[in-house]
């Protein structure tokens, strides 16, 4: 049968306080957060007003840069009827010192829930496990879960199904590759992986989206071969060659990646209507060229709008008092 998000219901209850990873996500939650944010959508380009988090207060930590998350989640809440306040880890007490876990408590007597973008995984959990109110993990050097629920959000648009489809991810073994692989095992997603030798994705992700697909089904292949994962793929998925913080290292990486290249040649593997995907920032002439960013396959700026009506899903389910 096919799945229908339009008009996903479920009787199961969503009971999760955080989004710290989508590895503690069941299929279900995961739908049920593709169909809020679908419904979202919709409502917003009708200007049918929802204001579902009237009065709340979203406060959101960087100690990254940021262009959608924190454009999305701040103008997201703003939609919903709450507001959002931005707090570089720098000009907070965080940056000087105070533990993360005192921050928790101090912040969970003011808030309604904290979106924290930064290095570690860790910090995240930490963060989560001493709030009282839900945490968003905005990105970490390990994992992005908002960005892949708007990419399969932006799949499901495009394709009209999840299950079954073939991604394939050319680049770095990244935080994006990490939440791909975790995201598309829970929904039924073929992921293959193609990094170079010294840039492969964390083992034990790899061995979580394994046991992911013994559920649902989907297959993982993690190879050096770009040509071999991208043949037949659905989804074309790259991102950059340095992330966040390892800018200093780009030289060296150059020569590494230059055969994973997203060109036209190499997509030409692909489906003839397969989709081109990059969380952005993007860098042309990198890791993707102009023609295919730019091209007719490319859903880029698609899959960056879908970060607002995702981010506003995300907040209604976990700040929002109807569990829906
Ligand atoms: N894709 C993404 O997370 O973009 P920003 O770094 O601009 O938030
Ligand atoms: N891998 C990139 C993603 C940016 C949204 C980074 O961490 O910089």
């Amino acid at each position: 049968m096919s799945l229908d998000l339009y008009n996903y219901r479920t009787e199961k209850p969503f009971t999760q306080k955080n989004l710290v990873t989508l590895q503690d996500y069941s299929r279900d939650e995961i739908y049920l957060l593709l169909s809020t944010a679908l419904d979202l959508k919709k409502k917003q380009k009708a200007g049918i007003p929802h204001p579902y988090l009237s009065g709340k207060a979203l406060g959101m930590i960087f100690t990254k840069a940021s262009t959608r998350t924190r454009v999305s989640f701040e103008v997201g809440i703003h939609q919903l009827g709450g507001y959002a306040l931005y707090l570089n880890a720098g000009d907070i007490q965080l940056g000087r010192g105070e533990t993360i876990s005192d921050t928790a408590r101090v912040l969970s007597r003011y808030l309604d829930g904290i979106m924290i973008r930064t290095f570690k995984q860790q910090d995240v959990e930490e963060l989560a496990k001493h709030s009282s109110i839900p945490v968003i993990n905005g990105l970490t050097d390990l994992l992005h879960p908002c960005q892949v629920l708007a990419d399969l959000m932006t799949i499901y648009e495009n394709k009209g199904a999840l299950s079954g489809l073939k991604l394939a991810f050319i680049g770095d073994g990244n935080n994006m590759s990490h939440s791909l692989l975790i995201g598309c095992t829970k929904v039924g997603i073929h992921i293959s992986v193609a990094c170079p030798e010294g840039y492969m994705p964390n083992q034990k992700i790899v061995e979580m989206a394994r046991e992911n697909g013994k559920e649902t089904g989907a297959n993982v292949i993690i190879t050096h071969d770009p040509v071999e994962a991208v043949c037949n793929a659905d989804v074309v998925y790259t991102d950059v060659w340095a992330s966040m913080g390892q800018e200093k290292d780009f030289k060296n990486r150059v020569e590494h990646f230059m055969p994973y290249q997203v060109n036209n040649k190499l997509f030409s593997y692909a489906k003839h209507d397969a989709i081109f995907m990059h969380c952005l920032p993007a860098h042309r002439s990198e890791e993707v060229t102009a023609d295919v960013i730019d091209g007719p396959h490319s859903v880029v700026f698609d899959e960056a709008e879908n970060r607002l009506h995702m981010h506003k899903a995300i907040m209604v389910l976990l700040m929002g008092d109807r569990k829906e």
